[in-house]
């Protein structure tokens, strides 16, 4: 059995700001970590916390300043991919002391894990709210689902690879790649594959397998269906998911409930 936990979309701003002037998303986030932190010994053990994108809203030294103060209060080691509102120099300057950060390029990963091996994809176009597969991440991909054969594989990557029905934001989806989703059919082993982005807890499959989008730290994007629908936000509505992986494989959401 191996758990992980997942969060995303935290969104934090420089001390002393607040998300669209209305939002505290840094105490969302000391919430949220010291709720997980007290949830553990009932959930436990945990062997990471991974962070799928949008660490900071506006992807500029202050707020990963601000960011590595709350997560120095962390009760578990963690990873992170970079959303569409990170910036890629940033994040890594911020995390450079973290061994899986990669010291260029993408911020890709791979961590070997009892019973799965995680992957960090990288999928920012810095400069853009959509998401892309390039094609060094897909190299990289390919080397390394052809090492791991027939192990299962829980990817993060933060844009959804499949179109979730909320039109404003499938519209900053993730671009089309037949050879991604070739990539992921063919591997020989499970695959799981766990978003951000959307900020509410959404499943899916692509190439034939399951996703999961897990909920924002602080704020949800309204439920809007409708085709000229747009992008509001809800404060709170936050949540965490639990990875539960091994023989049998479970995805479980943690809500503010259950925190305590
Ligand atoms: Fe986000």
């Amino acid at each position: 059995m191996t758990r992980i936990l997942q969060i995303s979309d935290l969104h934090i701003m420089p001390e002393g700001q607040l998300f669209q002037d209305a939002i505290d998303t840094a105490a969302a986030l000391r919430q949220m970590l010291s709720g997980l932190a007290g949830l553990l010994p009932a959930i436990g053990p945990v062997e990471r916390l991974v962070i799928s994108g949008d660490l900071t809203e506006t992807g500029c030294k202050g707020a990963y300043d601000h960011l590595r103060d709350i997560m120095a209060e962390a009760a578990l080691p963690w990873r992170a991919i970079p959303g569409n509102h990170d910036c890629r120099e940033a994040m890594r300057a911020f995390a450079a002391q973290e061994g899986w950060m990669p010291d260029h390029g993408p911020i890709n990963w791979r961590e070997d894990l009892d019973d799965v091996t995680i992957l960090g994809l990288d999928t920012l176009v810095e400069g853009a709210a959509h998401g892309a597969v390039t094609d060094t991440t897909l190299a990289w991909l390919e080397a390394t689902l052809r090492d791991l054969r027939h192990r299962p594989v829980l990817i993060f990557m933060h844009h959804p690879p499949f179109d979730t029905g909320i039109s404003a934001m499938d519209a900053i989806g993730l671009s089309p790649n037949p050879r991604f989703e070739g990539l992921l059919r063919d591997h020989e082993g499970p695959v799981q594959i766990a978003c951000g982005h959307v900020h509410r807890m959404i499943t899916g499959a692509f190439a034939g397998r399951p996703v999961t989008i897990a909920p924002s730290t602080s704020h949800a994007v309204g439920l809007d269906l409708r085709m000229e629908g747009g992008i509001t936000f809800i404060p709170g509505h936050s949540g965490a998911i639990l990875h539960d992986l091994g023989a049998r494989c479970r995805t479980l959401l943690i809500s503010p409930d259950d925190l305590g």
